[in-house]
Parts: structure tokens; sequence; C-alpha cells
């Protein structure tokens, strides 16, 4: 059966030429880049050039590039780390209420322990408001962390606009965005949006799970989470995961030429796979933006459950999500479509589509086709089972 994987933005399948640059490092380059002999030196080599060409892609310096173990570890290295290094007794920070588990956890950790934590709401797109930001801010204000692109709802924040405001308000106030779905898909520079911090990982731009980066701006105080070998200039301890650098450093270099014009590519892909579902499905809606990210597609379709829905086409070889792979084993699952304010039968009927690269017209055209007779089955069964 021919598979469609459209839940790239859970995670996508590693670039051919990142694997094979990675298993050479394995063998080849397998040094520890502490190690002061020529072997080491060679994987210490490596690193600064990964480092290097990340900060080209975010306009920043090599010396303010980290590397982590993923998104995850760069939310809560940034948040904690600004959190636990405050001076003040009074502090606030401010977030949004749809960030990833990794940034809203880790604030909703802090409440109650002396620290002012104030959510931001969002519109029916995901949009937050400016001056509600504007007036949740003040000079007590460390931390502000807004992602750059929704992970569910593709949604994207105006960071420059964003980082006017704080640094007009708090200059000393840390903006920090969760990139991790917008890095080497849609462009970003720290220097124009004023930010202080950011995140990024490799295993959403077909590179390895398990290795990540963030910025933090020269002169940011951080305390380290982790503690050791004092790698990565004390700011995070432990032996260099080098493959992983070297799968994150491929992956970026395949994207670099070509990643703007993908935006393009995706965005017919969105229209087409729109069009096609207007066609054939009634009672359906898109969330978010319509200016979102194009390679994410939120849908909910009334009178059908998403999870059903989900594994009613995996039967046909169409792979999606119900929002984000990382909320599936939490509790509350659906907390960014009640932000945006989506109720009753059609919150409970979405999906996620996520594109990549790899995703042709006729695969959109075979996955609406697909989802258009699996919806109508559905309901078809809910209006057997409510006659009876
Ligand atoms: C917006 C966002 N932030 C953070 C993460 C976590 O990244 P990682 O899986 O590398 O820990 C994800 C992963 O889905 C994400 O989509």
């Amino acid at each position: 059966m021919k598979e469609i994987y459209l839940d790239n933005a859970a995670t996508t399948r590693v670039n051919p030429q990142v694997a094979e640059r990675m298993m050479d490092a394995f063998s080849n380059n397998y040094g520890n880049p502490s190690s002061l002999h020529r072997i080491g030196m060679r994987a210490e080599q490596t690193v600064k050039e990964v480092r290097e060409r990340i900060a080209k892609t975010l306009n920043c310096q090599s010396e303010e590039i980290y590397f982590t173990s993923g998104g995850t570890e760069g939310n809560n290295m940034i948040i904690k780390g600004i959190v636990e290094n405050k001076q003040r007794n009074r502090s606030r920070i401010i977030t949004t209420s749809i960030e990833h588990p990794s940034v809203l956890d880790v604030f909703a950790f802090y409440e109650g322990h002396h620290i002012d934590v104030v959510v931001l709401g969002v519109d029916d797109k995901g949009l937050i408001d400016m001056d509600e930001l504007k007036a949740a801010m003040d000079m007590d204000t460390i931390l502000v962390s807004v992602m750059g692109v929704n992970n569910e709802l593709g949604t994207i924040q105006d960071l420059r606009a964003i980082g006017k405001v704080i640094k007009t308000v708090n200059p000393k106030c840390v903006f920090h965005t969760d990139f991790v779905q917008g890095f080497m898909k849609i462009p970003v520079d720290v220097a124009e949006c004023q930010l202080d911090a950011l995140t990024l990982c490799g295993h959403k731009i077909f590179g390895p799970k398990g290795i990540g980066a963030v910025y933090i701006k020269k002169g940011i105080a951080l305390k380290p989470l982790m503690r050791g070998g004092g790698q990565e200039k004390n700011m995070r301890s432990g032996t260099e995961n080098v493959p992983g650098i070297v799968g994150l450093g491929e992956a970026i270099a395949l994207r670099q030429n070509t990643y703007r014009e993908e935006i393009t590519t995706m965005r017919k892909l969105r229209e087409r796979f729109i069009a096609g579902l207007e066609a054939t499905v009634e009672d359906f809606k898109i969330n978010g933006d319509p200016n979102g990210s194009p390679y994410i597609l939120n849908l909910s379709f009334n009178r059908v459950r998403g999870e059903v829905l989900l594994h009613s086409i995996e039967g046909e070889g169409v792979y999606v999500s119900t929002g984000s792979a990382c909320s599936s084993h939490k509790k509350e699952k659906q907390y960014v479509l009640k932000a945006i304010g989506l109720l009753g039968e059609y919150k409970e009927g979405t999906i996620r589509i996520s594109f990549s690269k790899d995703i042709t017209e006729g695969d959109v055209d075979e996955a609406v086709a697909i989802i258009a007779k699996a919806v109508a089955g559905l309901r078809l069964l809910v209006k057997v089972r409510r006659r009876k």
C-alpha cells in the first residue's frame, strides 16, 4: 500500500544524505571535541562549522549558538535559565495560551513561586493582541516567550512587532521565541526581531531527532540546566552529540538555498488540498490564520471524531494527527483549539495535515479523496446509530 505521510509537523523522515553524513561521523569523526589530540580536534572543528552555519541562517554570531538535545531542552534551558538567574524580589514572565507544552508547562511550574506568570490569550486565528502584550508588560518583566509558528494551527506571530513592543516598554526584558516549527521553513532574523533567545531542533527539517540548538544573545545571563564538564561555555555540560550535530548541519545545508522557494510549493499544495476538500466535503472548518505557515493545515469536520477519522484513513495509507504529537499523551489535549474558541462537535472532529517537500499534487488528490470518503462513511454511521 502506498503511504502518504502528512504528519511532518510531528517529525520528518531523515534525508538519506543526512543519514549518510551521520554514518560517516559515527565511523570516522568519532572523537570527543574536548580531547586535545587530532581526532578530538577534528570533531571540534565539525561542531564549530555547524555552529557557524546556524548563526548565519539566524543572523547572529556563532558564539551565540549552543547545542541541545532538541526543542524541549532548548525551551526549558532558556525559560528556567532566565527565571533561576533572577536577581529581583518581584518578577513577571509572559507567554501565550497556545505555546508547546515544553514552554507552557515550565511557565505553569513557576506559578506560585513568587513569580507573576501571565498567559496571554489569542484571537480566533491564534494571534496575540499587541495592546494586550503592551498592557501586560512592566519594568519587572524579565521574560516574554512567544512561539514563531504554532505547531497545531500554523499561525505565524509577528515577531518583529512583538520585539518592538517588548523593547519599547522594557529594553532589559528577554524576548524568546520557540522557533521549532519555523526554522528553515520561514526566514527569521534575530537582530531585526530584537530577539534575545530562540529555540530550534533538527527533526522537523529532515534532520535527526535528539539534536537542537538555542541562540542566546551575548550578554544575556542564564543559569545552566546541566552542570558538569563545562562544554558549550559552561552553558550545557555533556559531551557534544557530534553525529547529531553533523546531521543538523547537513539538514540545514540541504535546505539553505531551496526553502524560500519551497514556501510557494507548500502554499500551492495547501490550496489544492483545501480546494479538493471544498469540492467533496460539506460542513468543515479551516482553523488558524490563512496567512499562517503553508506547511500546516488544521481542519475540523462536524459530526466526525478526529481520532476515528485518523485511524480510518490510516487504513488507506494516509497519516495525519489530531493535534500535536507532544500533547497526544496529555490530559488537556485540545487547549489550542479551546484558546481559539473552537466549540462543540467541530472541536472533536479536528485533524492536522502537515506537508513536506516529499508530497506531490497527486498525493494531495489521493489523500483528499480518501479523507472525503472516510468522512462521508463515518457521518453515515453516526446517522444510522442516531436513528436506532
Ligand atoms: C513548537 C514546538 N516546540 C517544541 C517542540 C519540542 O521539540 P523536540 O521534540 O525536539 O523536543 C516541538 C515538537 O513537536 C514543537 O512543535
